[in-house]
Order: C-alpha cells, then sequence, then structure tokens
C-alpha cells in the first residue's frame, strides 16, 4: 500500500496541531502545519506594509515564499492570526499554495493539519479528522499558550478573536472551515491531549486496516 495522508482539520485551537504531530510521530509519516503558509504569506504582506486583504499584494507573497519564511518567530498572536485569515480567504492565495501541499504528502504520505485538507486538498485521503472543542475550552487552550510564552492577555479578549477568526474562515467562499463528508467529528472539549491521541489513534488504525 502507498503512505497514506491523513488529514486533520477543525477549527482554531482545537488541537490539531498537536495531535497530528503526534500522528505522524507514531505512524512514521511527515508532518505538515499548512497553517504557517497563510501566516508567513500574512507576515509578508505585513512587512512589507501591504494589506493582507488585497488580492494581488497577497498572492505575490504567497507566490514569493521560501522555507525560511516558515521558521520565522512571529508567526502566531493575534496580528498573525488576523493577517493569515484575512490572506486565507483569497482564492489566488489558496490556489498558489495548493500544488505545493499536494506535492508535500503525495509521495510518501504524510499528516497535515489545517481547514480544508479533506475538503480540497486531499478529498481522496484515506482518513480525516475534523477536530472540535467547545469555543471555552479552545479560548482556554490559546490563552494558557498565550501565557506559557509570557505574552499577557485576556480570556474574553482571546476568545473574540477567536470566535471571529473561525467565523471569517467558515463564511469564505473559497475552502471554507467544515468536515468533509466522510470525516469523523472527533470533541476533545472533556478529552485532554492524551485522550484526544488515543481516540484519533483507533480511528486512523481502524481506517488504515
Ligand atoms: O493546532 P491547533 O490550533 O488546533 O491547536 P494546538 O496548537 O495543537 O493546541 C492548542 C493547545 O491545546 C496546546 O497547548 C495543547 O496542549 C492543548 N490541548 C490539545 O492539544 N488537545 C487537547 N485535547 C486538549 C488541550
Ligand atoms: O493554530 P490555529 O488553528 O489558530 O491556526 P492555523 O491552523 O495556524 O491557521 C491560521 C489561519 O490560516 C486560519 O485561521 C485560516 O484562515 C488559515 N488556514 C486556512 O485557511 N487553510 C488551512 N489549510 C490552514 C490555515
Amino acid at each position: 500500500m502507498t503512505a497514506p495522508v491523513i488529514a486533520v482539520d477543525g477549527p482554531a485551537a482545537a488541537g490539531k496541531g498537536t495531535l497530528a504531530r503526534r500522528l505522524a510521530a507514531e505512524l512514521g509519516l511527515p508532518y505538515l502545519d499548512t497553517g504557517l503558509l497563510y501566516r508567513a504569506t500574512g507576515r509578508r504582506v505585513l512587512d512589507a506594509a501591504g494589506d493582507p486583504r488585497d488580492p494581488a499584494t497577497a498572492a505575490a507573497a504567497a507566490r514569493s515564499l521560501s522555507p525560511a519564511d516558515l521558521q520565522r518567530s512571529d508567526l502566531r498572536g493575534p496580528e498573525a492570526d488576523r493577517a493569515a485569515s484575512a490572506v486565507a480567504a483569497i482564492p489566488e492565495v489558496r490556489a498558489a499554495l495548493l500544488d505545493w501541499q499536494r506535492a508535500f504528502g503525495r509521495t510518501h504520505g504524510a499528516v497535515l493539519d489545517g481547514r480544508d485538507i479533506g475538503t480540497v486538498v486531499f478529498p481522496e485521503a484515506p482518513v480525516k479528522l475534523f477536530v472540535t472543542a467547545s469555543t471555552e475550552a479552545r479560548a482556554a487552550r490559546r490563552w494558557r499558550e498565550l501565557l506559557g510564552r509570557g505574552v499577557a492577555a485576556e480570556l474574553a479578549t482571546v476568545a473574540t478573536e477567536m470566535a471571529a477568526r473561525d467565523a471569517q474562515d467558515s463564511a469564505r467562499a473559497v475552502a471554507p472551515l467544515r468536515p468533509a463528508e466522510d470525516a469523523v467529528v472527533l470533541d476533545t472539549t472533556e478529552l485532554d491531549a492524551e485522550a484526544a491521541f488515543a481516540a484519533a489513534l483507533a480511528l486512523v488504525r481502524e481506517r488504515l486496516r
């Protein structure tokens, strides 16, 4: 059997990255955090004092991304979140990043996490997980992460900004955030990262049997 692609999609701070990284390590597959592509694109636009909502500017930034852009230390935080979601709504940006994502998983298989992996990037993936949790649980997770990085933030502000980003990601015309028809929804509101991993691994093994 060729190495599988495992799609992990869901809203902000649901635990997609934590889960996808562990699945990849467990299964010996490469891992790609596709959110980094949109974050790095948004960051390049901000660097040039451009508007992340402007299609020509954002598409040019997406086309000129280099691996070093994905290693930047300033890809997280409210400003980067907003810029990523803005550029991600632009069809030309998504088109520019699509082939790269497909090439990453096509040959050796991979675990990819994002918003549209199961619906657009790899609609033929044999395993699709849609990881979610209540808005309150997700906001608390992101808030704790920010505190851990020494960033002071109000929980209420984190929750409001996250809800706005989810709404924008869900409402956009191109590749909106939604579970693929054949995705398994994993609600982690009451699960810690360890329990979520155990549940996901059982699902993956069942699908790949
Ligand atoms: O990638 P995504 O934004 O969906 O979330 P993440 O960065 O993987 O996880 C956000 C935080 O939630 C991390 O600090 C995790 O330790 C924590 N967490 C989790 O990943 N899974 C759970 N079931 C519970 C908490
Ligand atoms: O970690 P978190 O879930 O907060 O965000 P992320 O996965 O790094 O994604 C940042 C933003 O990039 C999202 O809010 C989406 O607007 C966009 N994105 C997307 O449109 N499609 C993907 N496959 C991945 C991210």
